[in-house]
């Protein structure tokens, strides 16, 4: 039986970015459209552009920088997948778990994984931040599949992670919104009735991404949240609503120092949460 971590850890990957200088942090991102901003608010100790990474292959979209980094934010260090793969960039799923596989094999238990989203839930605006308390896949796919005969009990978010966050937002003044996020395949935007079908499936917000990433954690032991940037009314739930990616690009610029505020924040408090446990493991 190959399970998750056969599966998802590429040996190779792991030793190449190791002899790099990259293991050792414990908190990982994954920084999605826009989010790619928190890396520069931060100190840069080292960047790997992922074409040179074994397994790995090349971010095509427009405002994901495409390298791994690992930084230093408040004297805290951390690795972040600055620019992420999306499945319909033709990426297979397995590529897509595999740089989650590739953050723990150097070390990373507690992962943030970030999108840019557009708002289902109409109580939501454009700008808000959201914690992703649970998710829904309708990728119909799965980085998971391939281990022969194993069945896989649901991903998880971790309600720890949850809290923390929750703590983070609560102490640094920046109002959080929660919500279940709903990962579709994309790479048109939904269609107004595609919409109101997230919605009644119990979205509150929808985006191409980041379900893969939670499957992979969770798989692997890791810790993992989601953190959605609304960059959009998606079409459907106001009356012409319209989405580009130029305009989510735009308004993720002009929320950057906010957001990279925030992961600041939960990044200390995660380890300080975990130097305050016993043993500081
Ligand atoms: N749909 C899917 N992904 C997105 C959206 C959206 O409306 N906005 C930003 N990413």
């Amino acid at each position: 039986m190959v399970d998750a971590a056969g599966l998802l850890i590429d040996p190779e990957a792991v030793e190449f970015l190791a002899e790099r200088g990259f293991a050792g942090p414990r908190v990982g991102f994954v920084l999605g459209s826009g989010w790619g901003h928190f890396v520069e608010s931060t100190e840069v100790l080292a960047a790997c552009p992922y074409e040179e990474i074994p397994g790995f292959g090349r971010s095509t979209v427009a405002g994901h920088a495409g390298r791994l980094v690992r930084g230093r934010a408040g004297g805290r260090d951390y690795l972040a997948l600055q620019g992420r793969l999306h499945h319909y960039e033709g990426h297979p799923l397995s590529r897509i778990g595999g740089t989650v596989g590739a953050l723990h094999g150097l070390g990373v238990t507690e992962l943030i994984v970030t999108c840019a989203a557009g708002g289902v839930n109409p109580a939501f605006r454009v700008g808000d931040l959201v914690l992703v308390h649970d998710f829904i896949n309708f990728m119909f796919a799965s980085p998971l599949r391939g281990a022969p005969g194993s069945l896989r009990s649901p991903a998880r978010v971790s309600e720890r992670l949850v809290r923390a966050t929750e703590e983070a937002a609560a102490g640094a003044g920046i109002p959080l919104r929660k919500g279940v996020l709903f990962s579709s395949k994309g790479p048109s935007y939904e269609t107004p009735a595609e919409v109101r079908m997230t919605r009644t499936l119990g979205g509150d917000v929808v985006s191409m991404s980041t379900a893969p990433e939670l499957i992979a954690a969770s798989a692997l032991g890791l810790e993992a949240v989601a953190l959605s940037c609304v960059t959009n009314l998606a079409p459907g739930v106001v009356p012409g609503g319209e989405v580009n990616h130029e305009e989510v690009m735009e308004v993720m610029t002009a929320r950057k120092e906010r957001f990279s505020e925030l992961l600041a924040c939960v990044l200390e408090k995660l380890e300080s949460d975990r130097e305050a446990t016993v043993g500081g493991k």
